[in-house]
């Protein structure tokens, strides 16, 4: 059944006729050469890869013989790969880049998967598949890769009860229960699908951590899921709780400056690598949120965070330690909490430290400016976190593509160091010279047969990992690849539904947040709109703290007469975003309170924008809804339905959100909504 399981990986015949005959004359046969666990992962990818595409059972040989093969191997396990004299093209490609290369020997062709190391085979294998997928041209290969960042990291918020925090796609893929006993296929898939798009890093359990994830019995359940991950490259992490060592370890005292915690988690690192031996270490959320943290001991982060960094570092281990901090004190402004607790630290932190900070400063808003820390902690690598999972953005029943989201933080320009200084070259190491660096996406994968629930939601994860390791690729070339081998290469398809991608993310800015405005979503669960929340717990915990509309107008006013939030970016970029006729329009609500009258750059006042955004939303559904509609004929009939109902159900929320914030923010503007809109129902 069509029933998405497959993700990207679908290896179907091609139907293509030259392409396949092309395919099948150059891969006569083929030869994986070496033993270790992930060459035999390669070669039965390969294997089963070509079966399908080819529409025939390929021919595997342990040497190239007499027909054009396709050989995939390293210097070191081929003979052949080593005579072609290609090493001195590997070398630059470090431990997981590879080379895929046409050349010719003794007059005959042949196809090279050729890498320094196992998993750089793997990576290329999985490339290779892709061109077939998307029906490239193989006969001219010389193309070669390897990542930008060296941790691509997922990270999973999944509970041991198997629910998962903000997951909108079924439970935990993690079966503690049957573990460690029972491998599920499904963990062999989720390692090969990661290593498809070049993920090798996933951090198993939620940043709201539970110590018993640290117990023996864990461990050993841990240990096997690294087992099953190993051979495609992908690491386990945990989440560390900073208490552990009083929950799980009979302490009286978490304090790092105290010998016996440091002592406790030396010795828990000590376990776990005796289970784990290449266990990628830890990841912590430390005084956010209720979580507990070094400062409980009037400690700072790079002490809590060094702590832990010391008790792996023999290993080779990191710590990710979360700038994602906002603490029971009320701010004047929380969007300055993260920057002002870590910029001061920037220098104090242990080599296999990364900070890890969310895209933005508030909290994964559908849209938001990029963090003011990018750019701004020379000597201590920061780390990108995104969300996968569509929390603000519709959660799982919206189509939202998300790589245009992603790359409007990577490319923006901090400034840091005169102009063309972007966060992706911070966080690639390039900005401030560091090697060690790091990208983490929040998951959106769950139990759901189709893993992510709604079927577009795999683009996401898809699209990550392709931008972790490369994140020069254009979101429209992401989009092209996935829509190919997830769908069809028919371009009658092809282009529409790339369409409906590339639009996607703003249609859902639009009907949700436009012109800059965030957090104004229901209260908690962070579904369907509530702009009017206030009376709940503490200010900024509520709505009208972030809007701050009133009979004047409306956006929140970080510039010098405001929070002066923006005096934390560089100052082209301060100067930029605090003036009011420089700021770009979809951040204008963002940095300034705005009069209602005010005319925005469309000629029209700032009332009238505000309505013509969130019903340019609603029609931007119905835009997608229509497209899909016409693509029946190319699709079948079981993801045509599913893609269907959701939109269907994307644009009751489309609409849902244009009426209740227009009718609640009309109470203020008091002006009414332009003749020509559909009035809100
Ligand atoms: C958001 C989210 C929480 C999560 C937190 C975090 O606030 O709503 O569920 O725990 O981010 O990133 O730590």
């Amino acid at each position: 059944a069509e029933d998405g399981y497959r993700l990207w990986q679908r290896y179907d015949l091609v139907q293509d006729a030259a392409k396949l005959s092309a395919y099948r004359q150059a891969i006569g046969e083929l030869v994986v050469t070496g033993d270790s666990p992930t060459i035999a992962a390669v070669r039965k990818e390969l294997q089963s890869g070509l079966n399908g595409l080819l529409g025939q059972a390929v021919k595997v040989s342990q040497a190239p013989g007499q027909s054009p093969a396709l050989v995939a191997g390293t210097p070191a396990s081929s003979a052949f790969i080593k005579n072609t004299g290609i090493t001195d093209r590997l070398k630059p490609l470090g431990d997981e880049g590879y080379l895929l290369l046409s050349t010719q020997q003794n007059g005959r062709s042949y196809t090279l998967i050729a890498a320094n190391s196992d998993i750089g085979v793997l990576y290329g294998s999985f490339h290779f598949l892709r061109l077939l997928q998307t029906n490239q041209d193989i006969s001219k290969l010389s193309l070669s890769s390897k990542p930008k960042i060296r941790h691509r990291v997922l990270n999973h918020w999944d509970n041991l009860d198997r629910t998962v925090e903000r997951g909108y796609s079924g439970f935990s893929l993690w079966d503690w229960h049957r573990l460690p006993d029972y491998i599920d296929q499904r963990y062999i898939d989720y390692a090969r699908a990661n290593a498809s798009i070049g993920i090798n890093g996933t951090v198993l359990t939620n940043v709201n951590a539970n110590a018993l994830v640290l117990t023996a019995d864990y461990i050993a359940k841990v240990a096997a899921l690294a087992d099953a991950f190993r051979p495609y490259g992908l690491k386990v992490y945990l989440t560390a709780r900073f208490s552990a060592p009083i929950e799980i370890g009979g302490l009286k005292t978490a304090d790092p400056q105290e010998p016996q915690v440091q002592a406790w988690w030396k010795e828990k690192s000590d376990e776990i690598y005796k289970a784990i031996p290449d266990f990628g270490g830890f990841l912590v959320k430390a005084n956010s949120e209720g979580q507990p943290g070094p400062q409980n001991y009037g400690r700072n982060h790079a002490e809590g965070a060094n702590m832990l960094a010391d008790a792996v570092a023999p290993y080779g281990g990191i710590v990710m330690w979360r700038a994602f901090v906002y603490d029971d004190k009320e701010p004047d402004d929380r969007a300055k909490q993260a920057y002002n607790e870590f910029k001061p630290l920037d220098g104090t932190f242990r080599d296999n430290v990364l900070v890890q900070v969310k895209n933005g400063a508030i909290d994964f808003q559908p849209r938001e400016p990029f963090h003011p820390l990018f750019g701004a902690m020379p000597k201590t690598p920061l780390m990108m976190e995104f969300q996968i999972t569509q929390e603000y953005l519709g959660q799982g029943t919206s189509l939202a593509y998300l790589s245009p989201m992603y790359k409007e933080t990577l490319d923006a320009d901090t400034h840091a160091k005169g102009k063309g200084s972007t966060v992706a070259k911070d966080i690639d190491g390039t900005l401030h010279k560091h090697s060690l660096t790091g990208i983490a996406g929040v998951a959106n994968i769950g139990t759901d047969r189709n893993w992510t629930g709604h079927h577009f939601g795999q683009a996401n994860w898809y699209s990550f990992g392709r931008l972790a390791w490369d994140h020069s690729l254009s979101s429209e070339e992401i989009a092209d690849e996935w829509v190919r081998m997830t769908f069809t290469n028919t371009l009658a398809f092809v282009k529409p539904v790339k369409e409906i991608m590339l639009g996607s993310h703003e249609t859902v800015v639009n009907y949700m947040t436009p012109l800059g405005l965030h957090h104004i979503m229901a209260w908690d669960h962070h579904y369907g709109p509530g702009p009017w929340i206030k009376d709940k717990h503490r200010a900024d915990w509520t709505s009208v703290y972030y809007h701050k509309a009133d009979e004047n107008g409306i956006g929140f006013d970080r510039t010098k007469t405001g929070s002066n939030a923006v005096a934390q970016y560089f100052p082209p970029v301060a100067k930029q975003f605090g003036n009011l006729k420089q700021v770009p329009e979809k951040y204008l609500l963002w940095f300034h309170h705005v009069g209602w009258d005010y005319k925005v750059k469309s000629g029209r006042t700032l009332w009238d924008e505000l309505c013509y955004r969130y019903s340019d939303g609603v029609k931007g559904v119905q835009q997608m809804q229509q497209i899909w509609d016409s693509m029946q004929e190319q699709v079948d009939e079981e993801r045509f339905q599913h893609v269907k109902t959701f939109l269907n159900m994307q644009e009751k929320e489309a609409k849902w959100w244009r009426d209740a914030c227009l009718l609640y923010f009309q109470t203020f503007s008091k002006r009414p909504i332009p003749q020509d809109l559909e009035k809100p129902a």
